[in-house]
């Protein structure tokens, strides 16, 4: 009796939202009702008055907010999928990279910072850039969105290759990014809603109420929602994290870079922050490249990585296969240890 009233239910449901979204990736409500932790009228619920067509996948803030499913029990559970996903990741990367660096170099003071740069980003996936202090880490993110330009080689988004771009074009490029920089750089005298507002009213010319909409719905997804009149001098570290990332997320980017989004966090908010990226992540499939210090753990929450050194790639590829690699210096690293060819004393 009860499979078939379930069955009845979820043939009531919008095939929309059994269907994949329309990227292939699979709805978080589908996932969550193939895993039996929420019911087809559960789900039907909290479906009623989102719109399908929407880029954000909002069912899991919602079955929350509903009081259907904790906040921990759905991140542990996306956490899972993650971990999933990197298998299927290293068994089959996808073809088409979305960010290529082609031998870039950068001279900054004098010294060679970036030495031959090649770097191929996985479209749709998460990409961690690890490495030592100094190693080049946020200058490769700032030439990837358009920040700094290249001595030599070529940076190519999508199809489009940005180097000696001009500044009208480079703009348009750089409106599909969301940024975090390190140390989160809110402005001090603005709130929180007008923080996170700032990308919208500089660039997308929206109608207030508008804006207020998207910055209510970015503000809840990190749950952040009734800290927007906040200043950020009244957050504690890891909720400034959470309002940066609230302001990287509220442009509805194509890609989000990440510098350091835990540097400086105790391990509970760093694992509360890797949770949160986990859950952007399964709710909007944009390309996320993050920049972490956070090892081993960073392997657990990335499909990709990539290790520079000394301004060059040392490794890159699957998380699953970066993680076991027999390179010194890679190990060194990994395993934080004071001797090895990384001459730190
Ligand atoms: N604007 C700049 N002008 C001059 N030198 C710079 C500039 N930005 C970075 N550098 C230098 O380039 C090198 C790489 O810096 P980068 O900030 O990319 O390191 P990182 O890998 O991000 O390190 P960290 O882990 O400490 O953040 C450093 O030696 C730094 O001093
Ligand atoms: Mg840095």
């Amino acid at each position: 009796m009860q499979v078939f009233l379930e069955k009845t239910v979820s043939s009531q449901l919008d095939p929309r939202w059994l269907a994949p979204r329309p990227d292939g990736f699979p709805r978080i409500g589908t996932m969550l009702l193939q895993a039996n932790l929420i019911s087809p009228s559960q789900l039907q619920t909290v479906l009623e008055g989102q719109n399908p067509e929407d880029p954000e996948d909002l069912t899991g803030t919602l079955l929350i907010e509903q009081g259907v499913i904790g906040a921990g029990e759905l991140l542990t559970f996306l956490h899972q999928k993650l971990l999933e996903e990197q298998q299927a990741y290293r068994d089959n990367p996808p073809p088409a990279p979305a960010i290529q660096f082609r031998g870039v170099e950068k001279h900054l003071d004098g010294r060679k910072v970036l030495d031959g740069v090649d770097l191929a980003i996985p479209a749709k996936r998460i990409t961690a850039i690890i490495g030592v202090s100094g190693g080049g880490k946020s200058v490769t993110l700032k030439h990837i969105i358009g920040l700094m330009a290249p001595d030599k080689g070529d940076i190519l988004i999508g199809d489009q290759n940005i180097t000696g771009m001009d500044a009208k074009r480079l703009n348009l490029i750089r409106r599909r990014f969301g940024m975090l920089f390190q140390g989160g750089a809110l402005f001090d005298s603005m709130n929180v809603f007008d923080n996170v507002a700032f990308p919208l009213r500089e660039n997308a010319r929206l109608p207030e109420d508008e804006v207020a909409r998207r910055v209510h719905t970015s503000l809840r997804e990190v749950n952040l929602a009734t800290m927007g009149h906040k200043f950020p001098d009244e957050l504690s570290g890891g909720m400034l994290k959470r309002a940066a990332l609230a302001r990287a997320l509220v442009v509805r980017p194509e890609f989000i870079l990440l510098d350091e989004p835990t540097a400086g966090l105790d391990p509970i908010i760093e694992n509360a922050i890797h949770h949160l990226i986990c859950d952007t992540y399964m709710r909007t499939r944009y390309t996320m490249v993050f920049i972490s210090h956070a090892v081993p753990e960073i392997f657990n929450w990335c499909h990709h990585v990539v290790a520079l050194h000394q301004g060059k790639v040392l490794a890159s590829g699957p998380a699953l296969e970066i993680r076991r690699s027999n390179d010194p210096v890679l190990k060194q690293f990994i395993n934080g240890e004071l001797t090895g060819p990384i001459k730190v004393i």
